[in-house]
């Protein structure tokens, strides 16, 4: 790691950088279909908020959301390995989450590989749950695990969520 790292939202010149993190990071094997002119649309959506992080080195993380009516879709998240378990994508979901929150959004979901198991846990200790398994999802024998947190239940009161604890046996 490279000192302090910042959050901020993502400019036209992040494109290629962010692309080149999903590709290695998140698409490995799949084929790269968020490439540089994709996710520099992305950031020009007014309905999609891009974030990343960087330290003196350079992008250390990126978050992109796009949001519906109701319903907000994590496109993408990665944390460059030199940059992990320092709460980094912990801090982009955070600023996800209230933005989403602010825009009234009762649910935000997405899907990840099924075999990720560093991802999925990270997902359930910001509490989110499963939601399904979606069989030939990536292509032929890659499934995608959905998961989603609930932010809002429809009668407009935040669902209660606690912080996991270890359990006692
Ligand atoms: C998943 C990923 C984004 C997590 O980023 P990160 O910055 O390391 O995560 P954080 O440091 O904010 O982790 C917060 C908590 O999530 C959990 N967590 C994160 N990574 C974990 C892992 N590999 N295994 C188990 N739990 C994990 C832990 O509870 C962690 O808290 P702790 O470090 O105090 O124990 C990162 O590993 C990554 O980029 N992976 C490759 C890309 C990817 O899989 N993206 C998601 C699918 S699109």
């Amino acid at each position: 790691m490279s000192g302090v790292i910042e959050l901020r939202l993502a400019r036209a010149v992040d494109a290629p950088g962010i692309a080149h993190m999903s590709r290695e990071l998140i698409e490995a094997g799949l084929g790269w279909r968020y490439h540089p002119p994709r996710i520099a649309r992305l950031i020009a959506d007014r309905d999609t908020l891009t974030l990343v992080a960087e330290d003196r080195a350079g992008l250390a993380g990126f978050a992109i959301l796009q949001f519906g009516d109701e319903h907000a879709h994590l496109v993408l998240l990665a944390v460059q390995p030199r940059c992990r378990r320092q709460g980094v994508a912990r801090r982009l979901l955070a600023w996800l989450l209230e933005s989403a929150g602010a825009a009234g959004i009762a649910e935000l979901g997405l899907e990840l590989r099924a075999g990720n198991a560093g991802a999925r846990a990270f997902y359930r200790a910001l509490g989110f749950s499963d939601a399904g398994l979606l069989p030939d999802y990536y292509g032929p024998r890659e499934a995608a695990l959905r998961m989603v947190r609930v932010l809002r239940r429809s009668d407009g009161a935040p669902p209660a969520w606690h912080a996991p604890t270890l359990r006692r046996s």
